[in-house]
């Protein structure tokens, strides 16, 4: 069920030449699901955020494909804060998570790769209903 311990920072295959430099996602064994969806997160204000809110089924790949950003994800439990800031390294975020996405750095293109279609129905808006699901007392 829901645990922070699930989402982990993924290294992806990094092409570099003097060309440049080329990465990729594909399903496999460095992303657990069937590519739905991709999105991405970019002129974001300094000190502003986004995310703030959990999925019931959603997984998702985050990168910061350009600059940097903060990734807190929460079980309701235990939080982690990932610092993501190299387009060859992506955080997996289970099912049940709560995440917060701060701390853009200005430019910052953020990447997210989902294995769902958007459905407001797989949302949780609010932390305490958020809270009450993913970790009932
Ligand atoms: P939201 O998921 O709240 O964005 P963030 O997590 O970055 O703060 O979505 C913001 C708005 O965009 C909301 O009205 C739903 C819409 N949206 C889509 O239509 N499709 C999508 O794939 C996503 C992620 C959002």
């Amino acid at each position: 069920m829901a645990d922070v311990s699930n989402c982990k920072l993924v290294r992806l295959p990094r092409l570099s030449d003097g060309r440049g430099s080329l990465s990729f996602v594909q399903p496999g064994p460095l992303l657990p699901f069937e590519i739905r969806r991709v999105y991405y997160l970019y002129e974001v204000p300094k000190g502003q955020f986004r995310g703030a809110h959990g999925h019931r089924k959603l997984e998702q790949l985050v990168v910061a494909v350009a600059g940097a950003v903060d990734v807190e994800v929460d079980d309701g439990q235990q939080r982690r804060t990932f610092r993501l800031d190299v387009p060859d390294v992506g955080l997996y975020v289970s099912p049940m998570i709560w995440r917060n996405l701060t701390g853009f750095q200005p430019g910052t293109v953020c990447l997210v790769i989902a294995s769902e279609p958007y459905d407001e129905a797989d949302y949780f808006r609010n932390y305490d209903d958020f809270l009450a699901a993913a970790a009932p007392r």
